[in-house]
Formats: C-alpha cells, structure tokens, sequence
C-alpha cells in the first residue's frame, strides 16, 4: 500500500493515541513490524512555540530518534489554517515522512476551539486547513474522520471528497460519530459508505482487536487498510500477526515466558531511557498492566505495578513475565 510517495510495508497502522503511543510504545510496535505508526497528536501552536525558544526545540531532537522506527506520521489538530501549515512545514523540514490531520478528537477541550471532530461540523474551514497544509509541504498529507458530529450529521463521505479535492492523499475513519466518544459499535459498513465515494484511500478504523476483526474490517467496508488503536495495548505484536493473516501467512502464537520478558523488557527499557527514571516508572505503569491483561496473577501483579516507585522495582516486576503463560 502507498500513501501518496510513501510505500508500507503492511496495510496494518498503529492508530494515534494520546498519551500512549508515545515513541517507546511507536518503536516497540514498529520492531515486530506494522505498516505506519502516528504520533501522538501535536497542537499547531505548540509545534510553533517550539520554532520560537529554543528550550522547547531542543525538546523535539527526539524526532531523529522516531525515524529509527520507520516513516514517521505526525498529527496535527488545530483551527488556524495558516498555524496549521507553518507548524507542518516545520515538521516537514524535521524530516516527517507523512502529516495527519486530526478531525476526530471528541474532547471537549479541543471541539471547543473549533478543531478536531468539529472540523466536521464546519467543512468550509475544514476545507481550507487541508489545503493550507497540503500546500505548505511536498510530503503526503492524511486527514483522520469519525463518520459525522452525531448520528444525525453523518458527513465523512463528503468530507473525505473535500479532502480528496484538496490534495489529502488518504483518509482515515474511525467508525463512529463524535457524540459516540468511544460507545457503541464501529460501524464497518458506515465506513464503506465513505471508500465508495473516493478514489484515494481509505483507512478503516475502530474495534479491531483480532486478526479475523481486520480482515472482516477490510472485507465489510472495502477498505485499504486498516488501523488498530486500543487492541494494541498490551500487544505490541498484534499489527505484526495481523499483517501476517491478512497477507495468508502463519501466524506465531503470542509471545510467552522469556519471549514475552525480553518484550516487555525492551519496551520498559526504552520508556526508561526516554523519560528517565522518575517520570519513566509512571509512564510504564499502564504498560504493564495491559502485558498482565487476562493472564494468571494479574490482578496482584496490577496492585503491585501500582505501587511501585522506583526503577528498580519496576525492572523487579517485569521479572513476572518470564513465568506467566499465554493471556486465559
Ligand atoms: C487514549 C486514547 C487517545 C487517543 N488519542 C488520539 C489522538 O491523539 N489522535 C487521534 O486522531 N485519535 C486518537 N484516539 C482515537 C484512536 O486513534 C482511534 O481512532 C480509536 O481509539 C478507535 O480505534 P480502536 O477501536 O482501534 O481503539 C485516541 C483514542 C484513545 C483511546
């Protein structure tokens, strides 16, 4: 699969998450293999604050580092169309391989500034931040949808023809309204409404936690690919067997014993080595929680994951994993 010049080795992409899919988490998934990884959404304006002192600069040196793990997407959300271009030519000029856009933020902080899933509600200026950004950079430009405001409102179709008429090189669906938040089922086949009426490519997006969910996913809506967020928690392999089924391969059994030690080890070793101890044993907490999800012991092994304070403890901890068997 191509997203405008960018080739993926997989049509299986790690899903944006705030908070999580941080560059420890990107880097760990990206190394069993999947087909992109997106960071974190970024504000517009804090990507120009970072042009402007030279403290927060500094801070975005990790961005070379992101580039070990593969084409790196960057989300922007923001209203301003001419904040939203200057901060993506920014991260252009750092070497970002792709730019999203996000027009599927629920949170009452972002709607309410006018970005994120209220671009939905307002396509004329939807319309001009993609072509502001599209405009601004050489590199691809994606946007990322729910399917409307509310169940009423129902607009990614069109949307995502504004985005194919202002340059966007692929869209992205999460298969629920923004009223939705995250109840509900996604809506595979409201999600195929919206491939039907385009020519670029469309990512499918929601619940798809299994193998067979992807390829229903893709089957149910036609979609090119698919992207995978809270199933991956926990389960930084699961984009790597899900490409492997899709693509009609033998998929490994989920890691075990010392296999799934040495995983979590790494990752652990990576978010220590990235946040530095104190903020680092915090940031691993719930990390470990979702490697214990539905395995023996879990929930003692939650209590102590929660108490635990120190980089010593934590690396303790991870010990666990050598013993546990597969999740129940
Ligand atoms: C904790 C959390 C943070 C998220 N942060 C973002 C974000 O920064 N940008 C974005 O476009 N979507 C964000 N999302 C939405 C996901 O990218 C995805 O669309 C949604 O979780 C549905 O996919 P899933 O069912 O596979 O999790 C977030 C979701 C969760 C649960």
């Amino acid at each position: 699969m191509k997203i405008g010049s960018v080739s993926l080795s997989s049509p299986v992409l790690l899903a944006p998450m705030a908070g999580i899919t941080d560059f420890p988490f990107r880097k760990t998934v990206k190394n069993f293999g999947a087909g992109l990884v997106v960071s974190e959404m970024v504000a517009s304006r804090t990507v120009l604050e970072a042009i402007k002192h030279e403290k927060i600069r500094q801070r975005l040196h990790f961005f070379e580092a992101q580039r070990e793990a593969g084409p790196v997407s960057v989300q922007l959300v923001g209203y301003d169309p001419s904040i939203m271009a200057e901060a993506a030519r920014f991260n252009e000029q750092l070497g970002v391989d792709l730019l999203d856009i996000n027009m599927g933020c629920p949170v009452k902080k972002v709607v309410n500034t006018e970005a994120g899933a209220a671009l939905m509600k307002d396509e004329t200026l939807a319309a001009n931040i993609i072509r502001a950004v599209v405009d601004a950079v050489r590199i691809p430009v994606t946007v990322k949808m729910r399917l409307g405001w509310d169940q009423n409102t129902q607009n990614a179709a069109s949307l995502a023809k504004i985005a194919e008429n202002e340059g966007a090189a692929a869209v992205t669906v999460h298969g629920r309204t923004r009223s939705q938040f995250y109840e509900g089922r996604a809506d595979w086949e409201a999600i195929g409404d919206v491939k039907k009426a385009v020519s670029l490519p469309v990512i499918g997006n929601g619940d798809v936690v299994t193998e067979t969910d992807a390829q229903n996913l893709l089957k149910i809506s036609g979609c090119d690919a698919v992207m995978v967020g809270r199933g991956a928690w926990g389960k930084p392999w699961i984009l790597h067997h899900m490409g492997k089924f899709l693509a009609g391969g033998t998929v490994p059994p989920p890691p075990t014993g010392e296999e799934l030690y040495q995983v979590v080890l790494a990752h652990m070793a990576l978010i220590l080595d990235y946040y530095g101890a104190y903020r680092g044993v915090r940031i691993a907490r719930k990390h470990l929680s979702w490697y214990s999800k539905g395995r023996t012991g879990s929930a003692p092994f939650r209590a102590a994951v929660n108490a635990c304070d120190s980089e010593g403890e934590l690396l303790k901890l991870v010990e666990h994993f050598k013993e546990v068997e597969a999740a129940d």
